[in-house]
């Protein structure tokens, strides 16, 4: 069922300069609408995590990825890998993946020093997609790395990175009151100046400290 707009938290972010829609619009929900998610734009969302650059054009993400409403079974399992904390809220929504990254390069075995951050830069991607069709992302640290692993027989090399809950914006109300109100708090972010230096750590460039 579609939750009224009007219910709907928006949190569009207020920035110091301009920036895309589509950033300023994301945001992390905890409440999801029981509204299924189309699977061809859950499609869209790994194809734009399929086009993002890589070190080496490695591509070292891998995502695991289930529906609730398309297999119920394999939902449950890859929610089972969450931490209790995260399965109570994300178990709304209607779409589960688990992002993964390969440690090594595969042309040579070496370590791949990025692999974490091309995971996260993929990831990035598929929610500014999802942005851009009215569906959120929530990405959780919070995952069981041991379940994970037994759960879908993970090869050594590969290290589960998060878990993401994705759907439909759903009703605050339906949150324990203490996620209430984040859900509806404004999103908050520190200052440019406290984290673009110029010549010197921890001083601002001159960029950002002037304007
Ligand atoms: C890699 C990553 C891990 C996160 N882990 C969790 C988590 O385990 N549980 C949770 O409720 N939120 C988690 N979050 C959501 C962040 O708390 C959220 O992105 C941050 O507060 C900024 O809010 P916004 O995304 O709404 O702008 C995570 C976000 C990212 C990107």
């Amino acid at each position: 069922m579609e939750t009224p707009l009007a219910t709907r938290p928006q949190k569009i972010a207020d920035p110091d300069h301009e920036v895309l829609d589509l950033v300023a619009e994301r945001w992390s929900p905890r409440a999801f609408a029981d509204r299924p998610v189309e699977p061809e734009k859950i499609r869209q969302m790994l194809e734009a995590a399929r086009w993002t650059m890589s070190s080496y054009n490695e591509q070292p993400w891998r995502y695991v990825v289930a529906s609730r409403h398309e297999d119920p079974a394999a939902y449950k399992r890859l929610l089972h890998g969450l931490n209790e904390f995260n399965q109570k809220w994300a178990r709304r929504a209607p779409v589960l993946m688990m992002s993964f990254y390969k440690t090594t390069f595969s042309q040579n075995g070496d370590p791949n020093r990025c692999a974490p951050h091309d995971v996260g830069a993929a990831s990035a991607a598929l929610t500014f997609q999802a942005t851009a069709m009215d569906l959120y992302v929530h990405q959780m640290a919070g995952i069981q790395k041991d379940v994970v692993r037994e759960t879908y027989d993970v090869p050594e090399d590969f290290e589960p990175m998060a878990g993401l809950a994705v759907g439909y914006l759903g009703d605050p109300d339906v949150l324990p009151p203490g996620q209430q109100e984040s859900e509806r708090a404004p999103r908050s972010r520190r200052p440019l100046d406290e984290f673009v230096f110029g010549d010197e750590w921890e001083t601002p460039a001159d960029l950002v400290s002037d304007a």
